[in-house]
């Protein structure tokens, strides 16, 4: 594989333009197809479903600095803060509509006990983070990261989840907490204002209306952190957990299984077995799954091209991740009652770029990350009839956050913007869309090779609006792509794109417009036409629909 300089890379990026307005029709006039190398068939009348809005969901775990320093700054910190959450981030956060929002954890979850955090602050109880042997932190010393003033408890997060109308989803502790302080913590948040003990106590902490908490995970990642269980000793816990008398306080409580990590189909398999065995397949609502994407080098801006694609096809597993996972809960679950939820994904580098050295898998983020997320995100939405709810890990100063802050500083990462792009495509209803393109080669870091789809993207429509988003993965190679709309004549079309001169730029505290997307409007009035997807790019087409 050609080695890319970084001048041959704005070279070829700049050479292809962001937008090629209009038709680019062969000489022949007719159709385009001469110039394109590339096809993408929009196929209106072939829906999959509506993209459940919480695919766009994300996660909050007390780790690092995700919840200290980067969501609570304290009520009397100078940090402009909404009753000690940082402005900033909730007003970042409201345009993209954030849907959902996992909190406490990931692995910290079972360690957590929702006591510790109600009740006055200045009463509540410090205790010791789950993350605190992390090599890491350990060379630190005594930092605050390693501890937990449980500050940020219950009702905080919940005002967060608010304050950005987005609807919480609570982790529950399987490991180190008996079943009882699950049930308690359900009381707590949606037993009717004045009727419980536990409903007074929400009510002194200034919430009388029970927060009507709806998603509930039972456990996490209970073959690790979480237990170290077999799938059958996890069934018998979570049958404890979640099944007989749950109250659900008139709430459509829908409870999410610990699933397992990548292609696991075992994990699968054993557990839906197991909990079938006694008919209790209909007291889970979701199941779990988690994929993290890396590639060889780890390094978040340091990579060379094999690292480029390496990331970027890790990402793209998770197309048949879903698919396999699918088709072995449907062994047991033949009417695909219960979805799946992707409650962690992102790409986690090496932390060599974090904003702070207490900041625990704080990293930065490229137009590569930008990659992953377009990439993932269109995955989600080509399987909207399977994938219910998905979260990326994490929201903030963690793996692939959208946010970095550190102190009074504060920027949206390449992936937010993918984020803001990608909101159009909430709750519409995804069409099949077929993409041909030519697809890329290369060898990976053991020289073997390796090769990736050329273009990836999925559409969506709502009312007399197309979605359509595109990643193109070539380092240096735009796509000029012939689009048909199949189903109804085309009208106006507007482009975003979110691309960088050089695929190793990042958004600073200091330069934090660095990578952002432009806007332009694209000649339409006809299908097919044709587009130039750039190198290196996520874009999103805006088509207006004639019917
Ligand atoms: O997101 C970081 C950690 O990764 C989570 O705590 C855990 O669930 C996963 O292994």
């Amino acid at each position: 594989m050609h080695t890319l300089t970084r001048r041959d890379f704005v070279t070829s990026t700049m050479a292809g333009g962001v937008v090629l307005t209009g038709v680019s029709l062969g000489a022949a006039g007719a159709r385009g197809s001469r110039l394109a190398d590339s096809r993408i068939d929009v196929l209106l009348d072939e829906s999959i479903g509506t993209i459940a809005p919480e695919i766009y969901g994300h996660f909050v775990e007390h780790l690092g600095g995700v919840v200290y320093d980067g969501i609570w700054v304290g009520e009397s910190s100078s940090i402009p803060n909404i009753g000690g959450i940082r402005r900033a981030i909730v007003e970042a956060l409201r345009p993209i509509r954030p849907s959902v929002i996992r909190w406490p954890g990931g692995c910290f979850a079972d360690s957590y006990d929702w006591r510790d955090g109600i009740g006055p602050r200045e009463r509540r109880p410090r205790r010791t983070n789950f993350w605190i042997d992390q090599r890491a932190l350990r060379e630190l010393g005594n930092v605050p990261a390693k501890y937990d003033t449980n500050h940020f408890g219950t009702n905080e997060f919940v005002r967060f989840c608010r304050l950005v109308d987005a609807q919480p989803y609570l982790a529950v502790n399987l490991r180190s907490l008996p079943a009882r302080a699950f049930f308690e913590w359900l009381e707590y948040c949606n037993s009717p204002a004045g009727s419980t003990t536990l409903a007074e106590q929400r009510e002194a902490g200034g919430e009388r209306e029970p927060f009507g908490v709806k998603y509930w995970g039972i456990g996490n990642e209970s073959w690790g952190c979480g237990g170290n269980f077999t799938p059958e000793e996890y069934a018998a816990e979570y049958r404890r957990f979640a099944t007989w008398a749950v109250p659900d306080y008139g709430v459509d409580l829908s409870f999410i299984g610990s699933g397992p990590s990548g292609r696991d189909l075992e994990w699968t398999r054993r557990f839906f077995r197991a909990l079938n065995e006694r008919r209790d397949l209909n007291r889970m609502w979701g199941w779990g799954l988690h994929h993290y994407t890396s590639a060889p080098n780890g390094e978040a801006i340091a990579f060379d091209d094999t690292a480029w694609y390496d990331l970027l096809s890790s990402a793209n597993r998770m197309d048949s991740l879903i698919t396999a996972q699918w088709q072995v809960m449907g062994e047991m679950d033949r009417e695909h009652r219960i979805k799946l939820v992707v409650d962690e994904w992102g790409a986690w580098h090496r932390m060599t770029t974090n904003v702070d050295p207490t900041h625990l898998f704080g990293q930065q983020s490229t137009i590569r990350d930008a990659l992953v997320a377009g990439l993932t995100l269109d995955t989600f939405n080509r399987h909207a009839d399977k994938v219910a709810m998905a979260n990326i890990a994490q929201l903030v100063n963690c793996i692939q956050s959208l946010f970095l802050a550190d102190e009074d500083r504060f920027l949206l990462t390449p992936t937010y913007h993918v984020f803001a792009v990608y909101t159009a495509h909430q709750g519409a209803r995804s069409v099949r869309t077929v993409m041909s393109a030519p697809t890329v080669h290369w060898r990976d870091g053991e020289e073997r090779d390796q090769s990736l789809w050329g273009l990836n993207g999925s559409a969506s429509v709502r009312d007399d609006a197309l979605t359509l988003t595109v990643t193109n993965s070539h380092l240096t190679e735009p796509r000029e792509t012939e689009i048909t709309v199949r189903g109804a004549p085309v009208g106006a079309i507007m482009a975003t794109t979110l691309t960088a001169r050089n695929v190793h730029d990042h958004n600073t505290f200091e330069e934090p417009d660095t990578v952002v997307p432009t806007t332009a409007d694209v000649r339409g009035g006809r299908s097919p036409f044709v587009y130039r997807f750039p190198a290196a790019s996520v874009t999103k087409l805006e088509i207006a629909l004639r019917r």
